[in-house]
């Protein structure tokens, strides 16, 4: 009797503030998966500083490869491939997991894969269910907002895109001008919950045929609403404000992409990146998708926000289709998609 040996994936996530280490078997089951967030660090300075970002990585990253070993109970020589992000992000902080993975690759005798961080979050998808191809991807997270077109597995086409701010940045900011500690988001999100859209913030839905985004309007709006009031001496209610910057977000986001959808008849509707962590949104994409037939595939939060599984998932999928690097790979802090 053959059996077929298992694809397990060592997958490392420096990009940013988290430094991540996970093994995922036959790109579909998660055998660990570690996240150390540097959040608490950069929380005083309200926003990831770079410099600060690279050292704690160089800090963590043994530490958090061991773990990853040592949880999903596997030895380098149970290993297939090494799957790395090699950008977009940092390029300090890329550079500590490209060297980390680089060095195991050569020392193990393993190949390795690099993963383009959006790559990630949108396979992400595959550790939760099936991706069903032709698809559309909305990729919401704190330097990305962009709707993608895959024909294929492996085969990403930006079909929109933000012109100014990042959906994640828009809620930083604001967060930011609500006295919300970083990252804002998530806390923004909870306030939320609590108010109401009375507001009417701008939507900026652009030319009628557009699939791209802006934010910057709707921020100055919120920017303006908070300091007016505050200026006038008005009392504010914070939920409300937070309730309407996120109903405003939402409108756009889940309009945009559903027409994207159409445009491309896609059999599925994936959403993925920070921000589809997002309550309000989650809520939103479901009603629009039961109420037009569309299927929705949103990863649970933990593999929303940046984590090495996601990595690992799509490295499996590179991998399979032989797109493997020689050790001179670099970071590549504003890596394109589209040359993925
Ligand atoms: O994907 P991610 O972890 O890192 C990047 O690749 O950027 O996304 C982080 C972004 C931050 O801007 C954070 O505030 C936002 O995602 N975020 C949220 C929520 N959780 C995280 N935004 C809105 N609602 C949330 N629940
Ligand atoms: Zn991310």
């Amino acid at each position: 009797m053959t059996t077929t040996k298992p694809i397990r994936v060592l997958g490392i996530e420096t990009s940013c503030d988290e430094t991540a280490a996970a093994v995922v078997e036959n790109g579909r089951t998660v055998l660990s998966s570690v996240v150390a967030s540097q959040a608490e660090v950069h929380r005083r300075f309200g926003g990831v500083v770079p410099e600060v970002a690279s050292r704690r990585h160089v800090e963590h990253i043994t530490r958090v490869l061991e773990a990853a070993l040592e949880d999903a109970g596997v030895r380098p020589n149970d290993l297939t491939a090494i799957a790395v992000t090699h950008g977009p992000g940092l390029v300090g902080a890329l550079l500590v997991g490209v060297a980390a993975a680089k060095a195991l690759a050569f020392s193990w005798g393993l190949p390795l894969v690099p993963v383009h961080h959006i790559a990630g979050h949108i396979y992400a998808c595959r550790l939760v269910g099936e991706m069903r191809f032709p698809l559309v991807a909305l990729v919401v997270s704190g330097g990305h907002t962009e709707l993608l077109y895959l024909r294929d597995e492996g085969h990403v086409v930006v079909v929109g895109q933000t012109r100014d701010d990042a959906a994640g940045e828009a809620y930083d900011k604001v967060a930011r001008v609500l006295g919300l500690p970083y990252p804002g988001g998530p806390e923004l999100d909870r306030l939320a919950a609590e108010g109401r859209d009375v507001y009417a913030f701008p939507r900026a839905f652009l030319e009628p045929d557009s699939l791209d985004f802006s934010f910057s309007g709707l921020k100055t709006a919120v920017l303006n609403a908070v300091h007016g009031a505050r200026q006038r001496g008005e009392p504010i209610n914070l939920a409300d404000v937070a309730a309407s910057f996120q109903a405003a977000v939402v409108d756009v986001l889940v309009e945009k992409a559903f027409r994207a959808v159409k445009r491309y008849d896609a059999r599925q509707l994936v959403v993925a990146g920070g921000v589809a962590a997002n309550r309000g949104l989650r809520a939103a994409l479901a009603e629009r998708a039961a109420r037009e037939g569309v299927e929705v595939l949103i990863p649970p939060l933990s593999l929303c926000t940046d984590n090495a599984a996601m990595i690992a998932a799509a490295g499996t999928v590179l991998y399979r289709l032989g797109r493997v690097a020689d050790l001179d790979l670099n970071a590549v802090p504003d890596l394109d998609l589209t040359a993925e």
